[in-house]
C-alpha cells in the first residue's frame, strides 16, 4: 500500500471565475482525498513568478504568471495514500485536449493555459509548494 502523502492543489482563475471550486473539491473528496487546509486568495504576479520559477526559461512563463495572478485561486493541501500521483491522475494531462475522460481537465479545462487545476509533480515539489502557500 502507498504511503499517506500530502500534495498541493490549485484551482486556477478560470475555474474559480466559473464558480467550479466546490464541484472540483467534491471530486477530490469523492476520490478519497482529504482537504486538510485550504484558502481562497489572489496573488501578485511576483509571487506567481516565484511559484513557477522552474518554468522561468519557458516561452510561456510570462503569460503563465500573469494568468495565475489574474484572479482568485483556491489553494489546498490534499492528503491521501499516494496523493501526488493520484492527484495527477484525477487532474488529467496538462492540455485538456489530451486529457482522459473523467478527469478534471477534460471536464472543465478550456486550454493548456486555462486548464483549471495545478498539482505538484513530485513528493519533493509537493513539500516546497505546500510551504510556499501555507508556511506562516
Ligand atoms: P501547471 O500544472 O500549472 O504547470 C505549469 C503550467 O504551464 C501548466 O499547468 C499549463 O497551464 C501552463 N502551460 C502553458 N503552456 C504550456 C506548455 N506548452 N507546456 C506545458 N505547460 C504549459
Amino acid at each position: 500500500m502507498s504511503k499517506l502523502e500530502k500534495t498541493l492543489s490549485i484551482i486556477k482563475p478560470d475555474a474559480v471565475q466559473r464558480n467550479l471550486d466546490n464541484e472540483i473539491k467534491e471530486i477530490f473528496k469523492n476520490n478519497g482525498f482529504r482537504i486538510i487546509n485550504e484558502k481562497k486568495i489572489q496573488i501578485e504576479k511576483s509571487e506567481a513568478e516565484k511559484f513557477y520559477k522552474v518554468h522561468e526559461t519557458k516561452p510561456f512563463y510570462n503569460d503563465l504568471c500573469s494568468y495565475l495572478s489574474s484572479g482568485p485561486i483556491v489553494v489546498m493541501i490534499l492528503e491521501k495514500e499516494g496523493a501526488v500521483k493520484a492527484n495527477r491522475e484525477i487532474m488529467g494531462s496538462t492540455n485538456p485536449k489530451d486529457a482522459a475522460e473523467g478527469t478534471i481537465r477534460k471536464k472543465f479545462g478550456i486550454s493548456i493555459d486555462k486548464n483549471s487545476v495545478h498539482g505538484s509533480d513530485s513528493i519533493d515539489n509537493a513539500k516546497i509548494e505546500i510551504d510556499f502557500f501555507f508556511k506562516d
